[in-house]
């Protein structure tokens, strides 16, 4: 007999107090993994979630990596041969800079009035401490009802995801055992369409990320004196990286486009029907010119193709008034977001190609990788996806879109391509969260829906023994 899920959303309803204190809680850790300085908060955040996790009835434990540590764990089902479930989610944040920008302290959680209700304002309130909670809390409330869950339940929580998720493989790869038993990965990492209208992600996009620095002279030199006569590393580095697209805006990188593959008319279609509003997307940004490839549509170039980015740009003098100089160096960090079939290693073979091609005999260019993360692309059609819709239209009283995603998620590619394992990607954020900005927010409307969504979900999961 399958357990009833009424009782389960009535204990949400009661608990709803209990559940902020706790999503604030998770948050008072300034857990930024990319900062060694914030080793003992990573640490603590680890350890408040395996004891949120063995309060709940699970098997939980936080593991040494080389990197950040994982919490893991583990609860049995009902043993009727249902799905077993493994929930992913991270629980490193972006660091909080510039601080200045914030309106309240990043680590002092704190609930503001928007024009959807109530909001939670903090760095991780919605990536991705927030959306985790929200699967968290549906499963305290499983286990506060019955004492026991719907289906047999796996957890995995990275602090590694902002920085690429470098200890992800190697962990995976040594408890293949432990972790492929799952038949199914869900993640809330993602957002929705708009605030009323859910969401399941079927595209993520890739990542490849590099440094790049330009060596020229020696040493910094005296620009009245050598100006003019000598390799500016700056003049040379911008001048090249002006040269990354052209008029049309796409990426002159050699083989760039050679795997990128366009969507299917069907998957145009439907990405037509969602009515995507350009001119409001621009304009909460405060602009009004759509930007990048030309001729073709906004969620195309969103979802569909590549890109290659500056992120950050510098050398020389940056202080206070003027310093006349000609820099030794001059640095970028880059970004190429990849789309499926693109081979992150083919294009970091282009983009040294496109570099040494212009590079002056004496520019010495040096490319230091971050992370190569492959694109992903889930099924449309399983018996996981279709429960996760039935869940998120009956929650939210409206069918989900199913929609692509610019950003990334490395773990989703690890987990198909060692484990065998697909995701679910059913996330509760909004585009304008202000996610890696200042004042991240996440919508309490947005939470709450999420937890109910959660709640239902299993019970779906759980009907499919
Ligand atoms: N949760 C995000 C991915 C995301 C971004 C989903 C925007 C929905 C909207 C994730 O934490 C993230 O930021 N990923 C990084 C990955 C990178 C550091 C390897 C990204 O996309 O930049
Ligand atoms: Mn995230
Ligand atoms: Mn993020």
């Amino acid at each position: 007999m399958a357990l009833p899920l009424e009782p389960v959303l009535a204990h949400l309803e009661s608990d709803k107090a209990g559940a902020l204190q706790r999503w604030q809680e998770l948050l008072r850790f300034p857990s930024i993994g990319t900062d060694p300085a914030y080793a003992r908060a990573m640490r603590d955040a680890a350890e408040w979630l395996a004891r949120y996790l063995a309060e709940i009835g699970c098997h939980a434990e936080v593991r040494d990596t080389q990197g950040q540590p994982m919490v893991v764990a583990h609860q049995d089902g009902p043993g009727n041969g249902g799905p077993h479930v493994l929930y992913y989610g991270h629980y490193d944040v972006q660091p909080p800079e510039p601080l200045e920008l914030w309106q309240t302290p990043p680590f002092e959680p704190t609930l503001k009035d928007g024009p959807h209700g109530r909001r939670m304002v903090a760095r991780g309130a919605v990536d991705d401490k927030g959306q985790l909670m929200t699967w968290l809390e549906a499963l305290r409330a499983w286990h506060a009802v019955y004492g026991e869950l719907p289906v047999a339940l796996s957890v995995f929580i990275e602090g590694e995801e902002e920085s690429g998720s470098p200890s992800l493989e190697p962990f995976l790869a040594a408890h293949r055992e432990e972790l492929g038993r799952a038949d199914v990965c869900v993640i809330s990492d993602t957002i929705m369409w708009n605030v009323d209208v859910p969401a399941i992600c079927t595209m993520l996009r890739g990542l490849l990320y590099v440094d790049l620095t330009l060596a020229g002279p020696s040493h910094d030199l005296h620009s009245g004196l050598y100006g003019g006569t000598v390799l500016n590393p700056l003049n040379a580095l911008t001048r090249i990286l002006g040269g990354l697209h052209d008029a049309n805006g796409r990426v002159r990188i050699p083989g760039f486009y050679d795997d990128v593959r366009e969507p299917e008319g069907a998957e145009r279609r439907r990405w037509a029907e969602l009515g995507f509003d350009e001119a409001g997307f621009l304009a909460s940004v405060g602009l009004r010119t759509p930007a990048g490839e030309a001729g073709r549509s906004a969620l195309e170039r969103m979802w569909s193709r590549p890109t290659c980015d500056l992120n950050g740009i510098w050398g020389g003098y940056t202080g206070e008034g003027t310093k006349t100089v000609i820099p030794a160096r001059a640095h970028a960090k880059l970004s190429c977001r990849l789309v499926p079939e693109q081979d992150p290693q083919k294009v970091l073979a282009g983009l040294r190609r496109f570099l040494d091609e212009r590079a002056a005999p004496d520019a010495r260019i040096e490319i230091t990788t971050h992370g190569l993360t492959s694109a992903m692309r889930v099924s449309t059609d399983s018996p996981y996806l279709h429960a996760a819709r039935r869940a998120l239209a009956a929650t939210f009283g409206r069918e989900p879109a199913l929609i692509g995603m610019g950003g990334s998620i490395p773990a989703v590619e690890a987990m198909k391509r060692l484990l065998g394992i697909d995701s679910l990607l059913i996330g509760f954020g909004l585009e304008d969260d202000r996610v890696h900005s200042p004042n991240e927010k996440f919508e309490l409307v947005c939470f709450e829906r999420g937890v109910r969504s959660h709640a239902r979900l299993l019970a779906e999961l759980g009907g499919l023994a």
